[in-house]
């Protein structure tokens, strides 16, 4: 398996009350697998995403990349981990308004030991053209559509050649048709590179485009059988 979280719980404490997030979640991904996770408004799904991502530690269960644990050892080894095996793509783009485009799609290559400037250019250029971003690569965020900063993110997630694709609510923000394009693309390259993509969405159209569909419910999750 590519991906393997076993028994993940999570809980936020507040003042005055805790929420339990995560109850016992277990979620299995073959390499080049999509799934597709559903769930109410609040159900948990942003920080089961997270937790598979190595963004934000689980208090217990274990989430493993290609066998390898991300939540034993050094947080060194968990951000290496996540930036060489996992692409994330989130709602509302995240890209930095200050940096041009091809700038975004770069930055996550930074981290770590990397090839010099010029060769992380080519790639995020080769990148941008891929989205059909070519002509916008020194343009800077706030001058593009959604659908496009959404496209730029993508060639972000993509600039470490990623086994895993984590994307969440990755159309939320943008029309239907506009959405659908960008998830065409989406699973085009993932399709095209054997990628993994894990999807949280709330449109059972696009969650009907992954090979398996999972609900996020009282923080775990079920194969989700359509009424
Ligand atoms: N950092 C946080 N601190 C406290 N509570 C949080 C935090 N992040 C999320 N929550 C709470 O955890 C629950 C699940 O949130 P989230 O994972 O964003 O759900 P979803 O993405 O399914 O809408 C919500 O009740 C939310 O308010
Ligand atoms: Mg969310």
């Amino acid at each position: 398996m590519l991906l393997s979280a076993k028994n993940l719980y999570k809980t936020y404490l507040l003042e005055h009350a805790e929420i339990n997030v995560l109850q016992g979640a277990n979620l299995a991904v073959a390499k080049g697998e999509t799934v597709a996770i559903i769930g109410r408004s609040g159900a948990g799904k942003s920080t089961l995403l997270h937790t598979l991502g190595g963004l934000d530690s689980p208090q217990a269960g274990t989430v493993e990349i290609d066998g390898v644990p991300l939540y034993y050892g050094r947080q060194k080894t968990r951000n290496a981990i996540r930036s060489r095996k996992i692409g994330f793509v989130f709602q509302s783009y995240h890209l930095l308004p200050e940096m041009t485009i091809a700038e975004n799609v770069l930055l996550p290559a930074l981290a770590g030991p990397h090839p010099p400037w010029r060769v992380l250019r080519e790639r995020a250029l080769a990148l941008l053209s891929q989205v059909g971003l070519a002509e916008r690569a020194e343009h800077k965020p706030p001058e593009l559509s959604g659908g496009e900063q959404q496209r730029a993110a993508l060639a972000r997630a993509l600039v470490n050649d990623p086994e895993l694709i984590l994307a969440d609510e990755p159309t939320g923000n943008l029309d239907a048709v506009t959405g659908r394009q960008v998830i065409d693309l989406l699973f085009e390259l993932s399709r095209l590179r054997g990628l993994s993509l894990v999807m949280v969405t709330h449109s059972p159209d696009l969650a009907s485009l992954c090979s398996r569909v999972l609900e996020l419910r009282g923080g775990r999750l079920f194969d989700f059988a359509p009424q």
